[in-house]
């Protein structure tokens, strides 16, 4: 068993690696002038069993190929069953034709993902909303991880909350809430979201007189350009919470989104590893290898 990583998830690997004892295998790879991807395997996989991590944020197309670049690869070297660790799984929330004539994205992205030749697909919290699997999605094994409890458990130690209201900022994070609100055996509600555009949203909830001197944990799976999360902030705010903490498993943090989050009234912001950004405090390296450890080694 080795392990490896693209650049999207060369550190992950690295950590994932030192939890199973195992030998970790660099990559190269760099753009060529006309945007082409190259990538070498810098050890030799051949009969072995191979742990391949790959991250897909904030560059989702670029990673994607070289993701496919990489596997493919390993199994021509002789890699005898390639496992795909994914954290962050793009694509995901285009998960249906909303309009005529739409890409269903993380459909054909899985199969992409898949048809090099993977034995197993691991991701975290990955959105999943239309499709209630990822059984759904993918053919092969696969396997969606929560590091909703980690990050619950880990802000609310860092920040001296106890019992603190969870808090789901559209129908979509319900699911977050009720794993964080039960890590910290607490209660939680959830708000609701419409979508103006990529960067409009409107927050609303009903019978929140509840949070009224509360401490709120905010969480969903992904920040992108922070509008749901500051405007759940603010939605909280006026109903008279106390303090407000906010927690993603993925912090795409695109452009100005935390300074949005921050500046809407939040105490602080909190994610994981699973996309690298400056609140990635709490790492998703020992769930995974756990989960390898005791379920598909
Ligand atoms: C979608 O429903 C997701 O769960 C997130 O709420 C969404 O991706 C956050 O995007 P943004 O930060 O751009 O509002």
């Amino acid at each position: 068993m080795k392990v490896t990583g693209g650049e999207g998830g060369k550190i992950l690997a690295l950590k994932i690696a030192k939890y199973l004892d195992t030998e970790y295998i660099d990559t190269l790879s760099r753009t060529f002038p006309d945007g082409e991807i190259y990538v070498r395997v810098m050890g030799s996989v051949k009969g072995e069993d191979v742990i391949l991590v790959q991250s897909m944020g904030k560059k989702p197309n670029k990673l994607l190929i070289e993701y496919l670049l990489i596997a493919d690869t390993l199994k021509d070297l002789g890699a005898r069953n390639i496992i795909a660790v994914i954290p962050y799984l793009p694509y995901a929330r285009q998960d249906a034709r909303f309009n005529p004539g739409e890409a269903v994205s993380i459909k054909t992205v899985s199969k992409l993902i898949e048809k090099v030749g993977v034995s197993a697909v691991i991701t975290v919290d990955m959105h999943l909303h239309r499709f209630k699997s990822i059984q759904a999605i993918f053919s092969v094994p696969a396997y969606n991880l929560s590091a909703m409890s980690l990050l619950a458990e880990y802000t609310a130690s860092e920040f001296g909350l106890s019992k603190p209201l969870v808090a789901g900022p559209d129908e979509e994070a319900e699911q977050w809430a009720k794993i964080a609100a039960n890590a910290l055996q607490s209660d939680y509600l959830v708000l609701g979201k419409t979508r103006r555009g990529d960067y409009e949203v409107e927050i609303r909830g009903k019978s929140l007189a509840v949070v009224q001197a509360r401490d709120v944990l905010i969480v969903d799976d992904i920040i992108s350009t922070g509008g749901t999360m500051a405007k759940a902030v603010e939605a909280l705010k006026t109903a008279g919470a106390k303090r407000i903490l906010a927690a993603c498993t993925h912090p795409l943090l695109i452009e100005d989104a935390l300074y949005k989050v921050l500046s809407a009234g939040a105490e602080a912001v909190v994610g994981t590893d699973t996309v690298p950004s400056p609140i990635s405090f709490v790492s998703v390296a020992p769930l995974i290898a756990s989960f390898l450890k005791e379920t598909v080694l």
